[in-house]
């Protein structure tokens, strides 16, 4: 497979105290894409951190700020995450439903790179229509709301038909898969068709982050 393997460690699996030095570390380990998981309590059944993390994080970092926003009603906080300086903002289908495209629309109109997010139960056909409004599609492996879950494999049928359905339409969109990623289920993520693997604890529970990005390109 010679499409180029992006690394998004989760800064989920990091020590929240000490986070700009945490981004540091796989910043300077050569991880791409640096993955925020933003949990509000009410999509997900666990708080995390906002706006004024990506704003303090983006003074510390060049890399890709890519924003997984796991709160209802995205849409009021769409602009705010842009100003703070994210790169990639990703919504749930779950979140937003039939304001979807619309919802999508306003992300790029930040001037933003658009995600669009499925949790491991919906299935393609609810994005197919919006797909060529997205920058990128990601795919969730967990349910989400926790790292250190276990790799749902089933959700790799998805990832070949969203595949398909990219190169088959020449949409400019790429795939992320975000839970459960180590060494072994990377590799089968890759051969599905993704393009960003997301990783919390494969990377952060590893005293050595460059090994731990280095092995999941395989
Ligand atoms: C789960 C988050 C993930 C999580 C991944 O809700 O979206 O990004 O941090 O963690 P691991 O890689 O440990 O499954
Ligand atoms: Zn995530």
């Amino acid at each position: 497979m010679t499409r180029n393997i992006k690394i998004a460690p989760s800064m989920l699996s990091a020590d929240f105290s000490i986070m700009g030095e945490e981004l540091k570390r796989v910043d300077e380990a050569g991880a791409e894409f640096i993955h925020l998981d933003v949990m509000d309590g009410v999509f997900v059944p666990n708080i995390t951190f906002g706006i004024k993390m990506v704003k303090d994080l983006r003074k510390v970092t060049n890399r890709v700020l890519d924003c997984h926003l796991m709160i209802v009603n995205p849409e009021k906080y769409v602009e705010e995450f842009a100003k703070a300086g994210a790169d990639y903002i990703t919504v749930h289908y779950e979140a937003c439903k039939e304001n979807l495209a619309n919802v999508l629309k306003q992300v790029k109109s930040c001037g933003v790179k658009c995600g669009l997010v499925i949790n491991p139960d919906t299935p393609v056909e609810k994005i197919e229509d919006c797909i060529n409004l997205c920058d990128m599609v990601l795919v969730m492996s967990v349910f989400p709301g926790f790292g250190g879950q276990k790799f749902i494999a089933d959700v790799l049928d998805k990832c070949r038909a969203i595949r398909r359905i990219i190169d088959e339409n020449g949409y400019d969109c790429i795939i992320e898969i975000d839970g459960g990623i180590n060494k072994d289920t990377a590799k089968l993520a890759i051969d599905a068709g993704c393009d960003v693997l997301v990783a919390g604890s494969a990377v952060f529970g590893n005293e050595d982050v460059k090994s731990a990005i280095d092995v999941l390109r395989g």
